[in-house]
């Protein structure tokens, strides 16, 4: 694991959406993961700088970690509507290359093994970037989640709701259910690039980065990645050892 300790978030944008247009510069067809919430959104922000400088993304190949079950598209936060608005636009994505799982499908289990298909046929993820939630999960993959499990449903933490009814309207708004991408989805991707900014965030890195690898706190599994890169401000690094 490399850790990257940067002063405030964003400067840990500016380092991830550098490692992440290194990629894209060196192939301009890569395939990346991209994640929703707020903790990306410096990250895409120094890429729509790329963008602006030159850098093409139009072939880029993307593929969302997770979206909510049962809340239309059209709805703002809908993450096929926030990777539309935070990473689609700013960067000029195509976007019959976007893919988000398909939380309205009627058979939700077979849309999960589509999303999974889709990753292989396009090669493989070349860059993974993640966000971690309070709690450690890394896309939806909540405490107790199977260090190799795949796309799948799975139910939000009440943690995890809470965090996340900043962008409802109300509390209840938010969803129950979540398709996500699994941890053992994530570990194939060729490199992961994670960001954590803010003191809410220093117990989750701390276990990620320093705790034994845990299904309680999965983002812990990225111990046993290759090529995962933590990058981090100092408050969110401040219960590091
Ligand atoms: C988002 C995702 C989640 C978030 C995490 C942190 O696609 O998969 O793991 O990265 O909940 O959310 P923020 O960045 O809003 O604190």
């Amino acid at each position: 694991m490399e850790v990257v300790i940067m002063a405030g978030p964003t400067e840990v944008g500016a380092f991830a959406g550098g490692r992440i247009a290194d990629v894209v510069a060196g192939n301009p067809e890569a395939v990346l993961g991209v994640a929703t919430g707020s903790s990306p959104l410096e990250t895409y922000r120094a890429l729509a700088a790329r963008r602006d400088a030159g850098l093409d993304f139009s072939r880029v190949t993307a593929f969302a970690l997770d979206e909510y079950v049962g809340i239309p598209r059209s709805h703002p936060e809908s993450y096929h509507a926030v990777v539309g608005r935070e990473v689609v636009e700013p960067l000029g994505l195509n976007p019959s290359r976007v893919h988000v799982p398909d939380g309205l499908a009627s058979d939700l289990d077979a849309a999960c093994a589509d999303y999974e298909a889709k990753i292989l046929a396009a090669g493989g993820v070349d860059v993974q970037l993640l966000g971690i939630g309070a709690n450690g999960h890394i896309g939806f993959n909540e405490p107790t989640s199977s260090l190799s499990s795949r796309t799948r449903v799975k139910t939000l933490a009440p943690k995890t709701r809470d965090d996340n009814a900043r962008f409802f309207d109300k509390a209840e708004d938010v969803p129950v259910h979540c398709l996500t991408q699994g941890l053992g989805t994530i570990l194939d991707a060729r490199s992961v690039v994670l960001v954590a900014q803010g003191a809410s965030k220093a117990r989750a890195v701390a276990a990620m980065i320093e705790g034994p690898v845990s299904s309680m706190w999965p983002g812990s599994v990225l111990q046993l990645h290759r090529r995962a890169t933590i990058v981090i401000d100092e408050a969110a690094a401040s219960e590091l050892t």
